[in-house]
């Protein structure tokens, strides 16, 4: 596709130095398989699956397919009382992974969305039930719940709040799990699980009865592969049960394999009230996302309102668009039909022995890691995050595409990745740890 480098300047782009993008533009034109391809002709191989979006490889043509067939017979009708049969499928493709009290699925465009709807039902649910006091949510230091307001009042990092102030008022942070003493453990710390205890001083301190829900990803993603501890979620789970809160797993990484089980609840056996999830859920090939409830949510709210009444007032006009839904399905079926989930599975100690393998180098400060997901955090230089910004962009002209959250390095590969891959991913990841120095 033909293009001028010197005309980037209209679109702003998201998440980015735009002005340093700009000056040497890292624009990608191809992407096959583990593969993308930028605009020079340069080959990356994609080590963190774009955004956590792609676990069956770029430019898969079932998916693509479906796609057109969707679009060529039903482009688009509103969910709003209309439906088509596709967000039925999928649902029903999706609810048969979740765990047995959790059957009914609310789609959104995104995982920000997803969050801002999940705080939607959250308090829709404890006023139907007779708790509309129950007002204040619960998170966590160094979460990532996505960008919308919602979202970013969950939020534990700094960056992603302090320019915007105006945030939701009754939310309260526990602490995050990381601690020194962890550093360098493979899979679940041992140490940490009383930080769950955070928890309990919040119930105490406002009431357990004013809460409405806590909202956890299972293992922090973009602040870095922060493991829950050995017990940890499991008390957290004890607590919500004590004070009557619910708990919302916040999937949107974790969900769809990523950690070697159909979704973070199968492998650490805590099963929450609401899970939200969206990239993997579509391959990241059409924006989609979703909050899956249980019945006693789903029923709680449903029932509380008079028959022929609209019984939750929220939905977005693109809610379960029929080339969301298409894309979606095609993607449970390469996940079925090519094993993926087992494949991530039996992959899981390849390739963390191969991050670990970068323990040895000077520049490697921690590494952490479960499932399909690693990170390599590098010592911070004299400003915090300035040389993983660096590294982010040498990286990327040594061939290799990592996701970068300041000094902490998130490796996802695809679950179609061979050893090969790995070791190609590696060894990259080495040559330019090795530039630094
Ligand atoms: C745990 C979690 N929640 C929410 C989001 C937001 O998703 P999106 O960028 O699709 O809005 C993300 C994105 O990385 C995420 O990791």
């Amino acid at each position: 596709m033909p293009f001028d480098v010197n005309s980037l300047e209209s679109h702003w782009m998201p998440f980015s130095a735009n002005r340093d993008f700009k000056k040497e533009p890292r624009l990608v034109v191809k992407s096959e398989g583990m593969y993308c391809w930028d605009y020079k002709g340069g080959k990356v191989i994609d080590g963190s699956s774009s955004l956590f979006t792609t676990p069956c490889g770029h430019g898969r043509k079932e998916i693509a397919e479906a796609v057109y067939k969707q679009m060529s017979e039903n482009d688009y009708i509103p969910h709003f009382s209309l439906g088509h049969p596709g967000s039925f499928e999928l649902s029903e493709m999706v609810t048969r992974m979740l765990p047995d009290t959790i059957n009914h699925m609310f789609f959104t465009n995104s995982g920000s969305e997803s969050i801002d709807t999940a705080i939607k039902i959250v308090l829709a649910y404890q006023r139907a039930r007779g708790q509309a006091q129950r007002n204040r949510l619960v998170s966590r230091e160094r979460a990532y719940h996505g960008v919308n307001m919602g979202g970013v009042s969950l939020a534990g990092m700094v960056k992603n709040r302090e320019t915007f102030g105006l945030t939701l008022p009754n939310i309260s942070m526990i602490r995050h799990t990381w601690t020194e003493e962890q550093r360098f453990s493979q899979g679940q710390p041992l140490t940490g699980a009383e930080m769950a205890d955070d928890l309990e001083r919040i119930a105490m301190n406002f009431g357990g009865g004013t809460i409405g829900a806590v909202f956890i990803e299972p293992v922090a993603g973009s602040t870095g592969t922060l493991v829950p501890p050995v017990g940890y979620l499991e008390r957290v789970r004890e607590i919500c049960d004590k004070y009557g809160m619910l708990l919302v797993f916040d999937e949107v990484i974790t969900g769809f394999g990523r950690m070697g089980a159909p979704f973070a609840t199968d492998r650490f056996g805590v099963v929450p009230d609401m899970i939200t999830m969206a990239k993997a859920i579509t391959n990241g090939a059409i924006p989609m996302g979703a909050v899956a409830v249980s019945d006693e949510i789903y029923d709680t709210v449903t029932n509380a309102s008079p028959d022929g009444a609209i019984e939750f007032f929220h939905g977005y006009t693109y809610s379960a668009h029929p080339a969301a839904c298409a894309a979606g399905i095609a993607t449970q079926k390469i996940y079925q039909e090519e094993g993926l989930f087992q494949r991530a599975a039996d992959m899981e100690q390849y390739f963390q022995d191969a991050v670990w393998s970068l323990k040895d180098h000077p520049l490697v400060y921690d590494l952490r890691g479960i499932g399909m997901m690693a990170t390599v955090e590098i010592h911070p230089g004299e400003t915090p995050g300035a040389l993983g910004g660096k590294m982010q962009k040498d990286m990327f002209w040594n061939g290799l595409h990592v996701k970068w959250t300041g000094d902490n390095a998130i490796l996802a590969p695809a679950f179609i990745a061979e050893r090969s891959h790995i070791d190609e991913i590696i060894e990259k990841f080495r040559k330019t740890l090795d530039q630094q120095l």
